[in-house]
């Protein structure tokens, strides 16, 4: 996909189809009124007949468009002009792609309204166009048999309007929102992937493809034997149920002019979770192949940052394994020592992420990170408390936090912070070991958080749960590839863009 700003009149720029929005109010934008003048009046008259109310979403293909370059215009309906935000930009950027989409056009020149609203400058309004354009092209690579539908012609997107300064700034928007929405499609491809594909193995030579192409990012792995050299005793724990072998997968990105401190990104990657002897409900366990999402979207932001050439530092850490039951399977009740020495009594097996979390957050300290941030699907309790909607975040950094939730709004990726005080501590303990793995039902993300907390002391660290906010149930099952451009922003901002 090429993409491109315009500067000067859209009746001039060289593009199949003119794309334009119109309110409900049916009052046209300036841009459609450009267009307009040129096309003899023809949109005036077609909004004045009630042809095209504008309702958000609604789109309208008209050819053999008259008296422009362009032999198309499609209207895009903006809903409400008093309403119009950011969301509904997105909106219907996405409706106009899904409506290119379904034709052989190749090339179209946006022209929607921007918002105005805060932080929407001209590198936000090139980011999330290129994003919302990447996203609504991302196809699931599924294992259908039958005829393949045509991939969509849409090969160059211009937009614009951009004046004078802004120009190089869009541009650079665009640059950063391709490369989000690319590492967004990887955090998705993996995550869709089934787990009888996508095995810690598996996991594992992505990350070494993925990072093939840039010098600058060195994948190494650890098999069982390294990982029990490190004496990851809970990760151990999780994976010993398991005829998958585990994978420990260390990622680092070595920017240029980098700060020698760097972001320690940490996944969890458990391949499938069926909850071990604390065995979960049949309903919905299919979607359990997802529990490796935190893990994909560390894979994900490192491409990224390999691809952008950030001037940072990143290490990604990945434990991966499955959670399964079986005779030699961890049991409720058994007590297992961290690779931080600390002992743990797993009285739920299906508490697995901490396990292979906490070992993970462990062999981050030899890096002396600047921060680490986890990232994980780690709680039913999380996604009780914020929905789909909000990822949850919690930090022993106040400052930390908030800028993990400033880079969740300015990417549209959002995450609200969970108070993490020593009061949820407590509700981990054990009569037999340092503590136990579970802390009851009351506040059960942050107890979860509570848990890696007791890794992680005297670290800058914050933890990212997502197993509301990382993919979607029911009839449109699928990654949705957050959180990577909250992670894509926080990184960006951290390299100084
Ligand atoms: N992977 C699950 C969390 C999860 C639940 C993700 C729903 C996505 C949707 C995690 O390993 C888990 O099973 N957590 C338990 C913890 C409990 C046993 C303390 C949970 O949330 O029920
Ligand atoms: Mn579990
Ligand atoms: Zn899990």
């Amino acid at each position: 996909m090429q993409f491109e700003v315009w500067t000067k009149a859209l009746v001039a720029v060289e593009a199949e189809c003119l794309v334009i929005g119109i309110f409900d109010e049916g009052e046209l934008t300036e841009e459609a009124r450009a267009v307009d003048g040129a096309a003899g009046g023809r949109l005036a008259k077609l909004v004045a007949r009630g042809d095209f109310p504008g309702r958000s979403g609604e789109t309208l293909l008209l050819t053999e468009a008259q008296g422009l370059k362009a032999t198309r215009v499609l209207l895009i309906g903006l809903g409400s002009q008093k309403k119009f935000n950011r969301r509904a930009f997105r909106k219907a950027c996405a409706s106009a792609v899904t409506a290119l989409a379904r034709t052989r056009i190749a090339s179209a020149a946006f022209a929607l309204t921007r918002p105005s609203f805060k932080d929407q400058d001209d590198y936000y309004f090139g980011r999330v166009i290129a994003e919302v354009v990447g996203n609504a092209l991302y196809r699931v690579n599924d294992l259908k048999t039958g005829k393949k539908p045509k991939p969509p012609a849409l090969e160059t997107v211009i937009a614009g309007p951009v004046r004078g300064a802004g120009v190089t700034a869009a541009r650079r928007g665009l640059t950063h929102g391709a490369a989000i929405a690319s590492a967004a499609a990887v955090q998705r491809n993996l995550a869709n992937l089934p787990a009888n594909v996508c095995t810690p193995t598996y996991l594992a030579h992505q990350a070494k493809a993925l990072a093939k192409p840039h010098s600058s990012l060195k994948v190494t792995v650890l098999d069982e034997a390294g990982i029990r050299k490190e004496k990851m005793g809970c990760f151990l724990a999780v994976t010993q149920g398991s005829a998958e072998p585990p994978r420990f997968i260390v990622m680092q990105y070595k920017g240029p002019k980098a700060p020698k401190a760097p972001i320690v990104l940490v996944g969890k990657g458990i391949t499938f979770d069926t909850g071990g002897i604390s065995l979960k409900d049949p309903p919905l366990m299919d979607e359990m192949k997802y529990d490796m999402s935190g893990s994909a979207a560390v894979i994900a932001a490192l491409t990224l940052v390999a691809t952008l050439r950030l001037p940072i530092n990143v290490v990604g850490l990945i434990a991966s394994c499955e959670n399964m039951p079986g005779s030699r399977a961890v049991k409720p009740g058994d007590i297992v020592t961290s690779a931080s020495g600390q002992t743990v009594e797993i009285l739920n097996t299906d508490a697995e992420g901490r396990l292979v979390l906490c070992d993970a957050l462990h062999y981050a300290r030899r890096f002396e990170p600047a921060a680490i941030v986890d990232i994980a699907t780690l709680t039913g309790a999380c996604v009780v408390a914020l929905g789909s909607h909000h990822a949850g975040c919690m930090s022993n950094d106040d400052a930390l936090a908030r800028e993990l939730v400033a880079a969740g709004q300015r990417s549209d990726d959002r995450a609200w912070q969970l108070p993490l005080t020593e009061e949820y501590g407590e509700q981990l303990k054990s009569n037999f070991a340092d503590m136990a793995n579970i802390g009851g039902r009351e506040g059960g993300a942050i107890t979860a958080a509570a848990f890696l907390g007791k890794f992680t002391q005297g670290l800058k660290w914050a933890h990212l749960d997502v197993a509301g906010t990382a993919y979607v149930g029911g009839a449109n099952k699928g990654s949705t590839g957050r959180p990577t451009p909250l992670l894509a922003d926080f990184l960006i901002h951290r390299a100084g863009h």
